[in-house]
């Protein structure tokens, strides 16, 4: 592992060079810091703090403030890895609202702004990078919708759904995203919209044809006793170490065998 720090130039270096991208939430400068140690790529302060943090049933409660403070934390953690902040519902509703909202996260200290949806996003997108904000975009199963799904569900199966995130992926590359993160949805589908993207796409629930993988630290550490994902895997079960279980998470993505069929849709 290189110590030179992860940027959005070096992600597509890596996307070109056919090397995994290793992604994980931290939300904390200990974790950070561990993570950042043992090589992970891109930290995100995921608005999954609300669900594993905070204890809500999903992701809309979590303000702007709470993202800007564990936001801080992460940063202060952080040497090498790429620190990306998620915005939070409805912190992106408009433009205007977008690029102040998004400006308190940069100063917050993330390096990338992650925002959930399709081609409705395009002006902002647009906006924030003319302003020098870079932004991942979210496709497939965007938590914040999850009321509009019915649940957390996998997304894309039918053939007119896949082909709407298909096209929403071109439509946010075009906009001028940077990183884009799939979550939920089959793995052929995964895969043909990383090989039409120039850009690096990180997938979680997505399968292994995708340039990258992110988990939720709390998952892949198994801190729910009675909840994990099919798409997580507990890596600290079979080594009983927490930098070992990074290690783990780092080497089974590099090489591929993270995630197996096992932890993907068809
Ligand atoms: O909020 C989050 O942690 C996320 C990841 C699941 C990608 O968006």
């Amino acid at each position: 592992m290189s110590n030179k720090k992860v940027t959005t130039a070096s992600l597509l270096t890596m996307k070109q060079q056919g090397e995994k991208i290793v992604a994980i939430t931290a939300y904390d400068a200990s974790f950070a810091k561990l993570f950042d140690q043992q090589g992970v790529d891109v930290t995100l302060i995921g608005d999954s703090l609300g669900m594993v943090l905070q204890g809500h049933d999903d992701t809309l409660p979590v303000t702007l403030d709470d993202i800007a403070y564990h936001t801080r934390s992460v940063r202060r953690g952080t040497e090498r890895a790429l620190v990306v902040a998620d915005m939070p519902f409805m912190t992106y509703a408009t433009p205007e609202q977008t690029y102040s909202n998004a400006a308190q996260l940069m100063a917050a200290g993330a390096s990338m702004v992650k925002v959930e949806g399709g081609s409705w996003l395009a002006e902002t997108i647009i906006g924030l990078v003319q302003r020098s904000v870079p932004v991942c975009g979210h496709l497939g199963l965007t938590p914040q919708s999850v009321h509009v799904f019915g649940g957390f569900k996998v997304q894309g199966r039918a053939d007119e759904q896949a082909q709407k995130i298909y096209d929403e992926a071109l439509a946010l590359e075009q906009a001028g995203i940077q990183l884009l993160v799939l979550e939920c949805v089959p793995v052929e589908l995964a895969g043909r919209i990383s090989q039409a993207l120039t850009i690096p796409v990180i997938g979680i629930g997505a399968g292994n044809q995708t340039d990258g993988q992110i988990l939720v630290m709390h998952d892949m550490l198994g801190v729910s006793a009675n909840y994990m994902p099919k798409f997580s895997k507990n890596y600290l079960a079979q080594s009983g170490d927490i930098r070992q279980a990074v290690n783990d998470y780092i080497d089974e993505v590099r090489d591929g065998r993270f995630p197996s069929s096992e932890h993907s849709f068809s």
